[in-house]
């Protein structure tokens, strides 16, 4: 087990001290309905009311998607945030104070609290700088930009001024040092001494998904320099492919819209939220991590992708879109022209035509369409299979059946191929059984005796009885997650006396693996009561299970051994555990 910094008492009392009913009714909107609360859950993109909250399990479960948990569990993915601190939002809530001391990520942040503070007092310094008789060049630079004062304020843009050691100067007084200022991004070293790494820029502050200023980029306004941009280097704080521009302001917006616009640089950003448009953010850039692309696929359940109306650009939305497809995503693209990104476009066309590129975005398939074409001469039979190719590769990524036979008309009609051929080339699908959107569970054939290991847990988590049983009676199950969540069971019951589902999902913390499986027996559509005759057959079909597989082992290794007397030995204990299989347990 590993270390956990708040003990699980006084997890319990804050879980406790709060109702899930009335926390998850301040983020969705719940009806009761008898005994539970209905909803409509934010987890899938659900259109009735699949969630039910029970005040007396203090759990809540969605009957469509699979999530599920306690009052932990919803904040947690709710508000995209690690077990700690949805406990401690928790804490907050019921005004129960937690010892800074215990509360680990306290302890990351005031190691890290010098950095912040850094940053602090440098973006003070910019945006002050900003304001200054020095400033009014920027200010101007700015204004031809159509960004007034006001704007200046709103996204507190700031100013680095042409003294190369003001920040240092500054810090230095504050009692930080120049070693400290350079691991912070902020200084470079030279032959002659620190250096301000950004002087006569202007200034746009850079932050985590929280809020919290953690580094800069500086944009050139008054002279050429081959970095249009510089940006803070990573840092212990600062990684730029793990955060988005705009994040923490868009997150609750887009969540609200179930909508999020993507664009490349932050002075699209800023220039959409200048016409009212709030759910968008920007990757800087027109490569995105795998960290950035599971953001973006959190914050809602439409994403339109507006990169840059260039090459970049467009390569950027072939690619993005691929992988958040791949992700599951709902994705379209919006596509500008006259090679402008979204802030020319704004200021160029202005804000109604803006709006109407933004609703006109295409699906994927007939952004491919065009995408794919490009640099082609479909009048050569060469090309033209090439690309028919292409986008049979790309149909063979999706699931929508209607899509598919939409884009297949098509390229049929392009190609002038048959339809039926063109479907031919497509790889079949498998139908799922069942949807599982919340988690995919890997994907496995059901056997009887792995239906037993389910059902036994299943009892065990309702039952202290089976529990017993239980610890007396198995040994071994052999389904790896399955044999770790009995250990959490019978580990829990022991340590606690009792067992309850929502109290468990405590206990599990935020360890994946476990949660999904807890949630994944908690799921089978089983009658409440059970007979002590049921627990022991699935116990003695467990036992039979493994007895039957070291049965398939042992006639394996026979295979290969040449040795006589080895080869006897062999057979002899074949049918000994054959002969078990008669045994009662
Ligand atoms: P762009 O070159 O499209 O910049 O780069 P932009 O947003 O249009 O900026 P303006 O309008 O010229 O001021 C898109 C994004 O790529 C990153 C920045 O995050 C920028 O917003 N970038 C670009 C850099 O980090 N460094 C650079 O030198 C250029
Ligand atoms: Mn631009």
């Amino acid at each position: 087990m590993v270390e956990h910094v708040i003990d699980n008492s006084k997890i319990n009392e804050i879980k406790a001290s709060v109702d899930i009913v009335d926390v998850i009714s301040e983020y969705i909107n719940l009806t009761e309905k008898g005994k539970n609360f209905f909803g409509v859950c934010p987890f899938h993109d659900d259109h009735s009311p699949s969630m039910s909250v029970s005040r007396e399990k203090q759990m809540y479960k969605c009957f469509s998607c699979g999530a599920g948990g306690n009052v932990i569990n919803f904040v947690m993915d709710f508000e995209n945030i690690s077990f700690l601190e949805a406990v401690y939002k928790l804490a907050n809530r019921a005004g129960i104070i937690l010892d800074n001391k215990v509360y680990q990520r306290k302890n990351i942040e005031s190691k890290h609290q010098d950095y912040y503070t850094v940053y602090d007092l440098a973006h003070k310094l910019y945006t002050n700088n900003i304001n200054t008789e020095l400033g009014k060049e920027a200010v101007e630079y700015l204004q031809k930009r159509k960004l007034d004062m006001k704007a200046i304020k709103d996204f507190k843009i700031g100013l680095s001024l042409k003294d190369n050691r003001m920040l240092i100067n500054m810090l230095k007084k504050k009692g930080f040092d120049e070693k400290f200022i350079e691991s912070c991004g902020l200084a470079n070293r030279f032959e002659e001494g620190y250096k301000d790494k950004f002087y006569n820029r202007i200034m746009f502050p850079l932050y985590d998904l929280n809020g919290k200023v953690i580094g800069f980029s500086g944009r050139v306004y008054n002279r050429e320099d081959k970095s249009k941009y510089i940006n803070t280097q990573e840092t212990e704080v600062f990684k730029k492919g793990e955060l988005l521009y705009n994040y923490h302001i868009a997150k609750n917006i887009a969540r609200r819209e179930n909508e999020i616009i993507v664009v490349e640089g932050f002075m699209d950003v800023i220039r959409m939220r200048t016409i009212g448009i709030d759910n968008v953010i920007a990757t800087m850039g027109t490569a995105c991590t795998k960290q950035q692309l599971h953001l973006i696929k959190k914050m809602a359940k439409k994403i339109i992708l507006l990169y840059d109306d260039d090459d970049a650009g467009q390569k950027a939305n072939y690619t993005i879109a691929k992988e958040l497809v791949k992700l599951g995503c709902h994705v379209k693209i919006a596509l500008l022209e006259d090679h402008l990104d979204p802030d020319e476009y704004i200021l160029k066309y202005g804000k109604e035509k803006f709006i109407n590129r933004l609703e006109h975005a295409v699906n994927t398939m007939d952004f491919n369409l065009n995408y794919l074409k490009k640099q082609k001469d479909l009048s050569s039979s060469q090309d033209m299979a090439t690309y028919v190719n292409e986008m049979i590769a790309e149909l063979n990524t999706i699931e929508d059946p209607v899509l598919i036979e939409l884009t297949l008309q098509k390229i049929s009609d392009e190609s002038h191929l048959d339809i039926s051929f063109l479907k031919s080339k497509l790889t079949q699908k498998e139908k799922p059984e069942k949807k599982l959107v919340f988690k995919e569970l890997p994907k496995e054939k059901i056997t009887k005796y792995k239906k037993a290991e389910q059902y036994l847990l299943h009892y065990m988590l309702l039952s202290e009885e089976v529990i017993k049983i239980y610890q007396k009676k198995v040994s071994y199950l052999p389904t790896y997650r399955y044999r770790m969540l009995a250990r959490e069971i019978s580990y829990f019951y022991k340590e606690y006396g009792y067992i309850s589902p929502s109290d468990l999902f405590t206990f599990l913390r935020d360890s994946e693996e476990e949660v999904m499986t807890l949630r994944e027996i908690l799921n089978l559509n089983l009658k409440e009561k059970y007979t002590k005759e049921e627990i022991y057959d699935y116990i003695k079909l467990i036992r039979d299970g493994n007895i039957l597989s070291e049965v398939e082992r042992i006639k394996n290794q026979m295979k290969q051994e040449i040795d006589v007397a080895k080869k006897t030995e062999m057979a002899l204990k074949i049918v000994d555990l054959q002969k078990s299989l008669e045994e009662e347990i």
